[in-house]
């Protein structure tokens, strides 16, 4: 158990992909995975977020285990981590509600992310879900009063204002939730599409994308044909060698070699030489990956206890601030 002066830590992740891809996993569940021991740690599968978006049932279903369980193969401890799916705790809906009556239509119109993914489905189609997204993730945070939140730069504008509502419903109820900290993923490394790497790597373009659950083969292919510049020489620089600089990042986080270590080993060296010991490092990360993921998926039933055991831990939790809550709001209780 966790001592009480660990911080409390709380992240989420929608399973919104078959697999996750490697810059899931170097930008933020190796963060998660060594978080873990070092805080009162909350992962969650974001599955109620991954219906603000149409959506085929099945495959729901299917990403939520699957996502599940490869964050236990990436690394998550389940009896050091509370690892747990959204939907089996009521109570981030239920929360959801009262901070969207502490929400202004303003303010939540600025929020950048909503503008851009409701531009794509075409605002009019875009589901009041979708709006309300970030309010939900704010309950996400809230209910678990974590001290600390890692997510990507993308994510800062969803924090501010999960602290933003915390700070009203204290002014205006008493000192309920905890100003949740944004911790941007600093030692995280920032991967980006091999096909594009002017761009975040980004599993809506899987042709420069990495999943991990994806055979070694279409692994290793993926990396060889990763763009690269005419200069043959393997330099890290960002600005004019943003393809090799982006291979030499990967391999540098999967051999835990340093970035000015691999330059010297790869002087003279050309391109295919850098690629095929990137590609024979993810591979060596993603095989057992992969077989740990399948051998937890074949065990529905052992899988199912963990889930639920998450959800207990999480719950015990969320129930009692969630009573809380509705007790300075003026609720009459049921009990
Ligand atoms: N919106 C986050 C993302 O897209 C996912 C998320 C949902 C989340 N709830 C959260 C992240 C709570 C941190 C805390 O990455």
């Amino acid at each position: 158990m966790s001592a009480p002066t660990m911080p409390r830590v709380l992240s989420g992740i929608q399973p919104t992909a078959d697999s996750f891809h490697i810059g899931n996993l170097l930008g933020a569940l190796q963060q998660w995975v060594s978080l873990q021991h070092e805080s009162d740690a909350f992962f969650c599968v974001v599955d109620l977020h991954a219906i603000t978006v149409a959506h085929d049932p099945a495959v729901l279903h299917r990403r939520t285990l699957s996502s599940y369980a490869q964050l236990l193969a990436a690394g998550l401890d389940p009896d050091v981590a509370t690892v747990f799916v959204q939907s089996h705790v009521p109570e981030h809906a239920q929360l959801q509600w009262v901070l969207g009556c502490l929400t202004g239509m303003g303010e939540a119109s600025r929020m950048t992310q909503f503008k851009d993914k409701s531009q794509k489905a075409g605002a009019q189609s875009a589901s009041v879900g979708l709006f309300t997204y970030p309010i939900l993730q704010a309950a996400d945070i809230l209910l678990y009063s974590a001290d600390e939140v890692p997510v990507g730069e993308d994510q800062r504008q969803h924090l501010e204002l999960s602290r933003d509502l915390a700070e009203r419903f204290n002014t205006r109820f008493g000192d309920t939730f905890t100003l949740p900290r944004t911790r941007v993923m600093k030692g995280a490394a920032k991967i980006l599409d091999l096909q594009d790497p002017t761009a975040k790597m980004s599993k809506s373009q899987p042709a420069g994308c990495v999943f991990l659950l994806e055979s070694p083969s279409a692994i290793t292919k993926k990396i060889k044909s990763a763009v690269t510049d005419s200069e043959a020489s393997v330099r890290y620089d960002p600005e004019t060698k943003a393809g090799v600089s982006n291979l030499l990042t990967i391999l540098s986080a999967f051999s835990g070699q340093a970035v000015t270590d691999l330059e010297s080993e790869f002087s003279g060296r050309g391109y295919g030489d850098l690629k095929g010991a990137v590609a024979d490092a993810v591979v060596a990360f993603a095989e057992p990956y992969a077989a740990r993921t399948n051998e937890l998926l074949a065990a529905p039933d052992h899988l199912a206890t963990l889930m639920r055991d998450g959800a207990q831990r999480a719950r015990d939790v969320a129930v009692e601030l969630l009573q809380r809550v509705y007790e300075r709001i003026g609720f009459v209780s049921a009990t």
